[in-house]
């Protein structure tokens, strides 16, 4: 499974990307108002660290003025992804920029018909937010399950990325479930490197090799 930083940070993707953690890069118009940097700026930033699909997220609601904010942002550099939302603008965009070579994200994805909607219109990445769905008392990876059955019965090549990943859990069960891609806000990422047995281990083995006195380098 591959992971995104759903982060408009540039320290904190480096550091990600340093540790040869990051395959790519998620942004929205919160996470650009989080990070206080002008997008375009910011976006070509991100572009430059990351060589791996880097989304941009159109603002406009009809399609027209969709593919001039697509047209503006996809000269930015090659890697990167067009979100659009999942409403029928959104996808009559999807379509004509896939038309044309351009990678699209189809965001904001809440069930099973959406993604399938996603996926007739060539969608190189569907983003179902298991969060939210979480958030009012549904199953977002139930969501994840359905997506995974419906575009493997009829080999849809658009990838499931697991989008408004909250905790370690949902990392490991859209890992189980398949899910080609998720994207997590970075310490959610460094997060699964915890374990306090791998610490209490750490310390113990520190601790007699100090009283062996030795050294190895
Ligand atoms: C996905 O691309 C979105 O940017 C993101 O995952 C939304 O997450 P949130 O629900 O935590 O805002």
């Amino acid at each position: 499974m591959k992971f995104f930083a759903d982060t408009a940070e540039i320290a904190d993707i480096r550091e990600l990307a340093d540790a040869g953690l990051l395959d790519g890069v998620t942004t929205n118009p919160s996470l650009i108002k989080k990070s206080g940097r002008d997008f375009i700026e910011v976006v070509t930033e991100i572009a430059g660290v990351v060589s791996g699909p880097v989304s941009a997220e159109v603002v406009a609601t009809e399609h027209k003025a969709m593919m001039k904010e697509a047209e503006k942002l996809r000269k930015i550099a090659t890697n990167i992804v067009i979100k659009v939302p999942l409403t029928p603008d959104g996808l009559k965009t999807c379509k004509a920029l896939t038309g044309e070579g351009t990678m699209v994200n189809v965001t904001l994805c809440f069930s099973a018909n959406q993604a399938l909607l996603a996926g007739k219109a060539g969608a190189s990445f569907i983003s179902p937010f298991v969060g939210r769905l979480d958030d009012i008392g549904q199953s977002g990876m139930e969501l994840i399950s359905d997506i995974r059955q419906i575009y493997d019965n009829y080999d849809f090549p658009t990838e499931i990325l697991v989008a408004s990943v909250r905790n370690p859990i949902h990392v490991l069960d859209a890992a189980k479930l398949g899910a080609d891609v998720m994207t997590a806000p970075p310490a959610v990422i460094w997060s699964l490197f915890k374990h306090p047995l791998t610490d209490a281990g750490l310390e113990s083995f520190l601790k007699d090799w100090a009283a062996t006195g030795q050294k190895i380098a």
